[in-house]
């Protein structure tokens, strides 16, 4: 695409947000409502995929939909992890789809270019000889693609959140089931080594019961929202113009709902969501269209407030308290907060701490012996090599081979279907209970019942972990 027609496309786009933006107050009521009638709806399993093991793959051919900045990354990471092909990548722009495939660092990835049409993904999924498809579209896509590549017969490994409605949450559960095709949420922050450190130690019972843990996502990026330079981008504003909630959840929920068994002996049962009135966007806003007229068709649009604060309630009586704000200047947090009845645990701010009953936080020197006694086996097995690959400090990368491993040795998923839907549910939750003066609602069990008997998430890795990695 030139310039010039992005510049169509782009203000093609901007033009249908306001339009879209300018009749939110209509559309809202209904759409909110929506969001209540879909968690009264009730639904039955067909089949249980939590540690379902599918069948072992020796060489598994990903095809990858959407390679812009995190899809790309990925293609990268992928290519240095053994036993994959990658045989496909799709871009709308076929310039991002050319520059993804150049980033492959390792030979024997036959991989065809699907590109310049809207649904040149659908093509892609058709293919019949592949196993795994990797989504990093766009949010709105994730879903839509997921339940395709499903029922095409492929698993799915798709970026965060895995869906953006209660309905579509409903309907990637139900086409796992039916089609006993694996959907994994690519939740990073699962696999970071202070959070998985903290998943042993949880599972040793360091913790004693867990009372309350808190997570976030709280990364100024306001002002990029805004930018334009680069097609593609701009989905992100268009989010944060029409969806008042925490739109990014995942983040801060994944790490602390493997560490309170979410799903697998514990369930998110209700919640109740708050939100400040926006105090920075309509100001960047008003500044970049003093230096650009192309910014003034945003001053006073109905922006997203700055910060979320949602309480969630579990059914053994615990909290999770959750942030979103990506629009207030301030260090970078995730909270990672993990408070048990003998010891705490919290990363953010820097450098992550832990502290036994009413003592101070431990030295660094005693941090580091407990790290040494607890590390968990995944970092022992192949933490050094995803510090080498990279990928925000190496997680993604851990995220990457186990998801890898798992499909190779036929090994259930760390973070399946159920989690995939549990943990982005809370985007549309909390928007409605924002607009409805934060009045509680229900968080589905996507499980249906079955929460009660499914097992943790094992972190042994006594099966699998013969996946090399080529550096
Ligand atoms: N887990 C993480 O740490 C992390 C970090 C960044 C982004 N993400 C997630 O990754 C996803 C992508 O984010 P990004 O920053 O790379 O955005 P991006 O805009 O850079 O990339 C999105 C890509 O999707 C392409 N695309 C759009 N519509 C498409 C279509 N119909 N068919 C095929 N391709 C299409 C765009 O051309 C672009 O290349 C988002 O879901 C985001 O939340 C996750």
């Amino acid at each position: 695409m030139n310039r010039r027609n992005f510049l169509k496309a782009s203000s093609f786009l901007s033009a249908s947000l306001l339009t879209s933006c300018k009749s939110k107050k209509e559309s809202e009521s209904f759409a909110l409502n929506n969001i209540l009638d879909e968690v009264k709806k009730e639904h039955s399993q067909s089949f249980n995929m939590c540690n379902y093991a599918a069948p072992e793959i020796d060489t598994i051919h990903i095809g990858f939909i959407g390679v812009g900045a995190r899809g790309s990354n990925a293609v990268e990471r992928i290519s240095h992890i053994d036993g994959v092909k990658i045989t496909a990548i799709c871009d709308v722009l076929d310039e991002h789809a050319q520059k993804a495939k150049k980033r492959i660092k390792t030979e024997g990835h036959p991989a065809v270019i699907y590109s310049g049409k809207e649904d040149s993904w659908i093509e892609l999924c058709r293919r019949d000889d592949l196993d795994l498809i990797y989504i990093c579209t766009p949010w709105a896509l994730h879903a839509p693609i997921a339940i395709f590549a499903m029922e095409h017969g492929k698993h799915v490994a798709t970026e965060i959140p895995a869906a953006t409605t209660v309905e579509d949450c409903w309907k990637i559960v139900q086409t796992s089931e039916k089609t006993k095709k694996h959907c994994v949420i690519l939740e990073n922050c699962c696999y970071d080594f202070f959070e998985l450190l903290t998943l042993n130690l949880a599972r040793q019972g360091f913790f004693g019961d867990i009372v309350h843990c808190e997570g976030a996502y709280i990364h100024e990026i306001g002002e990029s929202l805004f930018f334009r330079g680069k097609p593609g981008r701009s989905w992100r504003l268009g989010e944060n113009m029409k969806r008042n909630g925490n739109l990014y959840p995942t983040h801060g929920l994944g790490p602390v709902a493997q560490i309170m068994n979410i799903n697998r002996g514990n369930k998110m049962e209700y919640l109740v969501s708050m939100q400040t009135e926006d105090f920075h966007m309509n100001n960047y806003a008003k500044e970049l269209s003093k230096k650009d007229d192309y910014f003034k068709q945003f001053i006073d649009a109905p922006f997203r407030g700055n910060m979320n604060t949602t309480t969630i309630k579990t059914v053994k009586g615990q909290t999770i308290m959750l942030q979103h704000d990506v629009t207030t200047p301030r260090p970078y947090s995730r909270l990672h907060t993990i408070s048990g009845t003998k010891a705490i645990a919290q990363k953010y701010p820097e450098p992550p701490r832990l502290a036994i009953g009413r003592n101070d936080w431990m030295p660094e020197s005693e941090l580091k012996k407990l790290e040494e006694k607890y590390a968990p086996a995944l970092i022992k097995k192949v933490g050094e090599l995803a510090k080498q690959v990279g990928g925000h400090g190496g997680m993604d990368f851990l995220m990457d081979w186990r998801l890898i491993d798992c499909l190779r040795n036929g090994l259930p998923m760390d973070m399946d279907v159920y989690d995939a839907a549990s943990w982005s549910v809370i985007g549309p939750l909390s928007e409605w209970s924002v607009a409805n003066r934060s009045m509680p609602i229900d968080i589905p069990d996507f499980t249906n019942g079955k929460w009660k008997t499914n097992k943790p998430v094992d972190i042994s890795l006594s099966k699998g972990g013969n996946t090399k990695v080529k550096i």
